[in-house]
């Protein structure tokens, strides 16, 4: 008799790369509460009425893992999260028992220091930990989703650490997420291999504060015929992200998305730029202004200001949730190759996807409707 179970057709592994950073523990314990029915299903698009008949994996079917280059325990992390008030007061004790099975999953990340092993020998290790997880829950499937710090834009023909686990994930069979601006699967060395790889995957960077109002209200100048002449942001934000995009190159990574939005949406590129300030008595808590001066009928000139206050975590989580959703069931479904009908979720789409958030929301509900029809 085996002493592995036999894969399940209905439990889907999620195995998130920065398993123990605030979006995956804030992805990993809302998941366990709304599954045990302790918190409403708010903020996750696929548990809407569209979705209803798509034959989605269900919540309670999520089996997590990850890898996470620190060792801090996801039941503390959970903890701390709650301290801030990321996390509702007394949630991470009641999922406790879900928090410390998904700690016992994770496991090294890559590189640690002093690592001197080749790129292949490395990119065999995630393999192996992401198979072995696979097999010894005897899941269907396993999703592997980035979430973790950000990256410089790589230089010179040395793939990034997010780059070794896209094609760890391509290598061990699974569809890949990246929620993140860094290179992970977008890295010219792979892309062969993500072509041959037959998985689909999706990318990059979830849309989920200042970029999402962006993909908004920049339709919304071009449909009226007004002139967009300037838009200027500046995000104010703490935490791990924080303190990752004080790095310059990082930063650059992450605004060349923000500003691609309102390439895309406005057909011209308008004068201004984002800044992002490291704040860290802010934690988790995001706030974005943007400044947009624009031109009306016979030249008036005009302004509008937004102000966006948001949790990163608790908007990034449910997203986290939805993506790996649709994404083992388009795999289920046989679907592979980049999949721009989840644009709606990212800042930077795959190619093919439209940049306006009503056209994207548009090609989401198709794809649910897809991914439901009877075969
Ligand atoms: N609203 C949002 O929160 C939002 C939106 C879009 C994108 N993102 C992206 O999601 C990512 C995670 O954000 P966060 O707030 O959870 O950050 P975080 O700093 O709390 O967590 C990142 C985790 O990644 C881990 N990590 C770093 N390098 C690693 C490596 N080489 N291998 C494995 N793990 C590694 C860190 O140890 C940490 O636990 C960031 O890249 C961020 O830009 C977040």
């Amino acid at each position: 008799m085996s002493a592995e179970p036999s894969a399940s057709p209905s439990r889907t592994g999620v195995w998130l790369i920065g398993a123990r950073g605030s979006v995956a523990t804030t992805a990993m314990t809302g998941c366990a509460a709304v599954a045990a029915g302790l918190y409403p299903v708010t903020g996750l698009v696929t548990e809407t009425e569209p979705f209803a008949a798509s034959g989605l994996p269900a919540l309670s079917s999520l089996v997590f893992g990850g890898h996470d280059t620190v060792d801090c325990p996801l039941p503390k992390r959970a903890e701390t999260l709650a301290a801030a008030g990321v996390l509702p007061h007394g949630l991470p004790s009641a999922v406790r028992g879900e928090l410390t099975a998904t700690d016992g999953e994770i496991r090294p990340g890559v590189p640690l220091p002093g690592d001197t092993r080749s790129e292949d020998a490395l990119i065999d290790t995630l393999v192996g930990d992401i198979r072995d997880f696979t097999r010894r829950q005897g899941l269907a499937r396993t999703v592997v989703v980035n979430v973790a710090s950000t990256e410089p834009a790589p230089e010179g023909a040395a793939l990034p650490a997010s780059s070794l686990y896209a094609a760890a994930a391509l290598r061990a069979g699974c569809p890949y997420i990246n929620f993140t601006p860094s290179a992970g699967l977008h890295h010219p060395a792979l892309a062969a291999e993500a072509l041959a790889a037959a998985l689909p995957y999706a990318g990059r960077d979830g849309k989920t504060g200042q970029t999402l109002l962006r993909s908004v209200l920049g339709p919304m100048f071009a449909q009226r015929a007004l002139r967009v002449l300037a838009w200027s942001g500046t995000n104010l934000l703490g935490g791990g992200d924080g303190a990752a995009l004080a790095d310059p190159a990082a930063a650059a990574a992450k605004n060349s998305g923000k500003e691609r939005v309102l390439a895309d949406t406005l057909g011209t590129v308008p004068q201004g730029e984002v800044h992002i300030d490291d704040v860290p008595a802010l934690g988790d808590w995001k706030t974005a202004w943007d400044h947009i001066a624009f031109d009306g009928f016979l030249g008036t000139r005009m302004v509008l200001q937004t102000t966006w206050q948001g949790c990163d975590s608790a908007l990034a989580a449910p997203l986290v949730l939805d993506l790996v959703r649709l994404l083992a069931r388009a795999d289920e479904r046989g679907l592979t190759g980049p999949r721009p009908e989840l644009a709606f979720y990212f800042k930077d789409p795959d190619p093919g996807a439209p940049a306006a958030l009503g056209e994207q929301y548009a090609a989401l509900l198709d794809f649910g409707r897809r991914l439901g029809d009877p075969r």
